[in-house]
């Protein structure tokens, strides 16, 4: 059997390696229309980072993974074909900065039809509005070929740092087909591969739009935890109380549990903001206004918390940042990815740009082109950065710390002798929640987290 899966991006491509290492009779060829990325796919340094996946990616490259730019021959020859490409936010036109963008989609069910000389089952893996599949479909019978082409949705849940993990023991597969017999035996074929590795009791199947409109909710929900103990973080700095205590309180209830409780300058990514703009988006043109300004005040709660924080950094540096050098330790949206797509450090940072600061970036995985391509900036336009090769280099001279993203390494660092070499008073801001504070005011910082008294 041949798989082709359209996106060589953060889901097609480690969602297709995945395939191609537990089903070694399918021949997985991962396509797009971006030659470098896939020149890097097929080279050494894979375009994304992500823990364990270049020793995946290895184990199958060649054999039955392949990468490449021919999108219509390997349509030709798929059976199966997913559909894995970006649905940004719509930025023109109508529903603009709310619906998603679903040009990619359409131009995908488009060479598919066109193409096509067999009858094929497309896989929906892009996070699309619900009902997208409906649109799939009108596309693919608009060309009378006599094809009958199945429509299935399985949105990927993995998230970037902890992919190849997700993938490899997921909570649930998600598959959504046609309540009809030709949609059963679709659904049934996804079903398959992904019971080569995962058990059958998380294997998930439900009609198109129940599976379409899940995984918009799903990381509605997650998202909505975070502007939840955001909120409860504000409430904490007044009242000294502490928002990790709180959080792991609230936590040990079985019925809310303890996972994405973590309190923080904000989450970033490209799904969560963009999904629940859709999400909003939908119930707005299904005539639910008050549920889109329900999950609306998700996203209200996410912009006051990264302002909140520039406010705070403001407040402890007699009001002015101007001229002042400020350590940015960490630009991902979050550990153990290269992606800062929607990182809250973007939005700080151009913040601080603003307020004149210098500012001294250093993330041991975002190169300096993506962080300055995610704030609109070029080199030349750029003269208040510069990009430090460590964090000690980001922080010498600096007057504040900013840890803007939770990476492993900001634990162990030897903050005694970063702090010496610090203009005083020295501040520290853990917008991550991820340091003892008291340790840090022992050395002698003005230390200060988020919702920490
Ligand atoms: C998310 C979903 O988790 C995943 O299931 C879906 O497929 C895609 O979107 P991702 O965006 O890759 O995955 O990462 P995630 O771990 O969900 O983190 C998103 C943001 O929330 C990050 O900025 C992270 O730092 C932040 N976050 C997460 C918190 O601020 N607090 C938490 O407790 C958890
Ligand atoms: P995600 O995070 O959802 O995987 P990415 O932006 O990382 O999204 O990847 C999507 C990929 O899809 C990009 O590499 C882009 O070039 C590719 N792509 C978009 N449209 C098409 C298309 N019509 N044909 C082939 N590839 C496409």
């Amino acid at each position: 059997m041949k798989i082709c899966c359209i996106g060589a991006g953060y889901v097609g491509g480690p969602t297709m390696a995945m395939i191609a290492e537990k089903c070694p009779n399918i021949e997985v060829c991962v396509v797009d229309i971006n030659q470098e990325r896939i020149d890097a796919w097929n080279s050494e340094k894979l375009p994304i980072y992500e823990p364990g996946l270049d020793a995946l990616v290895a184990k199958s490259r060649g054999k039955n993974l392949f990468f490449s730019t021919e999108v219509d021959q390997n349509i030709k020859e798929s059976e199966i074909i997913f559909i894995s490409v970006n649905t940004p936010t719509k930025e023109y036109g109508s529903g603009l900065g709310q619906a998603a963008d679903l040009r990619f989609v359409e131009s995908c069910a488009r060479r598919i039809s066109e193409i096509s000389e067999d009858n094929k089952i497309i896989v929906e893996k892009s996070t699309v509005p619900v009902r997208t599949a409906e649109m799939v479909q009108s596309i693919l019978k608009s060309t009378s070929k006599g094809l009958h082409h199945q429509v299935v949705s399985n949105p990927e849940f993995l998230a970037e740092g902890t992919a190849v993990q997700d993938l490899l023991c997921p909570d649930r597969v998600l598959i959504g087909g046609e309540d009809s017999t030709e949609g059963n035996v679709a659904v049934g074929k996804i079903a398959e591969i992904y019971a080569k590795w995962v058990s059958k009791d998380r294997i998930i199947t439900t009609n198109l739009w129940s599976s379409e409109l899940s995984k918009l909710t799903a990381n509605a929900f997650l998202a909505q935890r975070i502007s939840s103990i955001n909120a409860i973080s504000a409430l904490c700095e007044e009242t000294e109380a502490n928002v990790d205590e709180v959080a792991a309180a609230i936590g040990a209830d079985s019925r809310i549990g303890s996972k994405f409780l973590k309190s923080s300058i904000g989450f970033g990514g490209s799904c969560f903001q963009k999904d629940i703009l859709n999400l909003c988006y939908l119930c707005r043109y299904f005539r639910l206004p008050e549920v889109a300004k329900y999950w609306e005040q998700v996203i209200v709660i996410n912009e006051y918390q990264k302002e909140r924080f520039v406010t705070r950094i403001l407040d402890s540096m007699y009001n002015t940042v101007s001229a002042k050098k400020i350590a940015i330790l960490g630009f991902a949206f979050k550990k153990d990815t290269n992606d800062a797509r929607e990182s809250p450090a973007i939005g700080i940072c151009k913040r601080l740009l603003e307020e004149k600061a210098e500012l001294a970036i250093y993330d041991p995985q975002v190169p300096k082109e993506s962080v300055l391509s995610s704030m609109g900036l070029t080199e030349d336009t750029a003269e208040s950065i510069v990009f430090c090769e460590t964090a000690p280099e980001a922080c010498c001279h600096s007057h504040c710390i900013l840890i803007l993203t939770e990476w492993e390494e900001f634990r162990n660092l030897d903050y005694e002798s970063i702090y010496k070499k610090m203009k005083k008073p020295a501040i520290f801001f853990d917008g991550r929640n991820l340091l003892d504070l008291n340790e840090l005011r022992s050395i002698g910082f003005i230390a200060k987290g988020i919702g920490k008294a």
